[in-house]
């Protein structure tokens, strides 16, 4: 199906929602091990921030992904707000056990839609892990946490090049089928580009209309942002981001940062889009994260400053405006 191009101003829309990874897809590649209070500490800030969910921690293997090993203390230590909704990345059955027990509100089921990307992230094939997500749908049947599919390297795997839009929808498809609410479009290693967004997402929401779906980009070739407004376009109305831009993928070879958390919603506000985050208090999140991470971060309204906070005007003026005048 497509879609005529609308001018998203006129286009009318629900609230744009925004969901903070950093405390996952961030922390998990970070080279120093984050202590535990301080990621609480960080999640707790965030809490306040009118973000719509966090995903707090991943319960993987602790060998694989030894930066978040404490992923049940994590879970177990925050302040939850209501209305935030706290969901964790679980790869397989061992990590739905640890995460439910934990008291996760939904668990995030992840695989790759590419072969070599999935062997190297999960050691499993494609096949297996859809069976593996699959007992994990049947292990909450009757309860009451909730079940996303992150479908990685949605847009493109690094190793095969192009992932054909018709496996990514078969995938999900048959998650959809089987109950799951909602459906992560990741663009693992930012090898989107924004009319490739907007051609992927308007034929998710065309073939799936009452599916929960998410865009999950990176910046790694600088075209997320970009890429953030063409699902925009697409009607799209979530987003993952990461504060700072942290993030990245340890099995997917330069892989960077998430689109940042706090330069997507300036950009959104800015053009005039309804979201209900404090940008002020994400961004004072933010400038905690060079402290605690021991380098800086790659955020851009971090540093400038938002559009508009103005700069106060040097003294030198005066006598170039005299200059000027005479
Ligand atoms: N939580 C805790 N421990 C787990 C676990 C989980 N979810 N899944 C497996 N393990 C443990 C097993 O108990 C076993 O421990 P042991 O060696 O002490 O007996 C060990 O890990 C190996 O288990 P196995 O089932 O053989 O897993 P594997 O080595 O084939 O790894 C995954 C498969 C999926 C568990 C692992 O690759 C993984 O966690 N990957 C996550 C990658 C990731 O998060 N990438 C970034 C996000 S996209
Ligand atoms: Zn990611």
């Amino acid at each position: 199906m497509t879609q005529s191009i609308q001018d998203p101003f006129t286009k009318a829309q629900a609230p744009l929602l925004i969901q903070e990874v950093g405390p996952r897809d961030g922390f998990q590649i970070e080279a120093a091990f984050i202590p535990t209070v301080d990621k609480i500490a960080l999640i707790d800030a965030l809490s306040l921030c009118g973000l719509a969910k966090i995903e707090a921690t991943s319960f993987t293997s602790p060998k694989a992904i030894p930066a978040l090993a404490d992923a049940d203390e994590v879970l177990r230590g925050i302040r939850r707000q209501p209305g935030v909704v706290y969901t964790v990345l679980v790869p397989n059955l061992r990590g739905a056990e640890r995460a439910l027990a934990a008291g996760a509100d939904e668990l995030n089921l992840v695989m790759s839609t590419s072969e070599t990307h999935n062997l190297l992230n999960l050691r499993m094939s494609r096949e297996q892990s859809a069976g593996r997500l699959l007992e994990v749908v049947a292990l909450t049947q009757g309860t009451q946490v909730a079940l996303n599919v992150s479908l990685s390297t949605a847009f493109g795997c690094p190793m095969e090049g192009a992932v054909p839009e018709a496996v990514v929808l078969a995938y999900a498809q048959r998650f959809l089928e089987a109950g799951v609410r909602g459906i992560t479009l990741c663009d693992t290693t930012g090898m989107a580009n924004p009319r490739q967004v907007r051609a992927l997402c308007e034929a998710f929401i065309g073939r799936f209309p009452g599916a929960e779906l998410t865009l999950h980009l990176h910046n790694t070739r600088g075209m997320g942002l970009a890429n953030a407004l063409a699902g925009v376009e697409a009607g799209v109305q979530r987003f993952d981001a990461s504060l700072g831009g942290l993030g990245g993928c340890p099995y997917a070879p330069g892989a960077t940062g998430n689109v940042c958390t706090e330069d997507l919603v300036h950009m959104l506000q800015a053009m005039g889009y309804e979201v209900a985050v404090d940008l002020p208090r994400l961004l004072a999140a933010a400038r905690s994260l060079p402290a605690l991470l021991g380098h800086d971060v790659p955020g851009q309204v971090l540093h400038a400053g938002r559009s508009q906070d103005l700069h106060p005007i040097p003294a030198s003026l005066t006598e170039i405006r005299a200059r000027a005048e005479a």
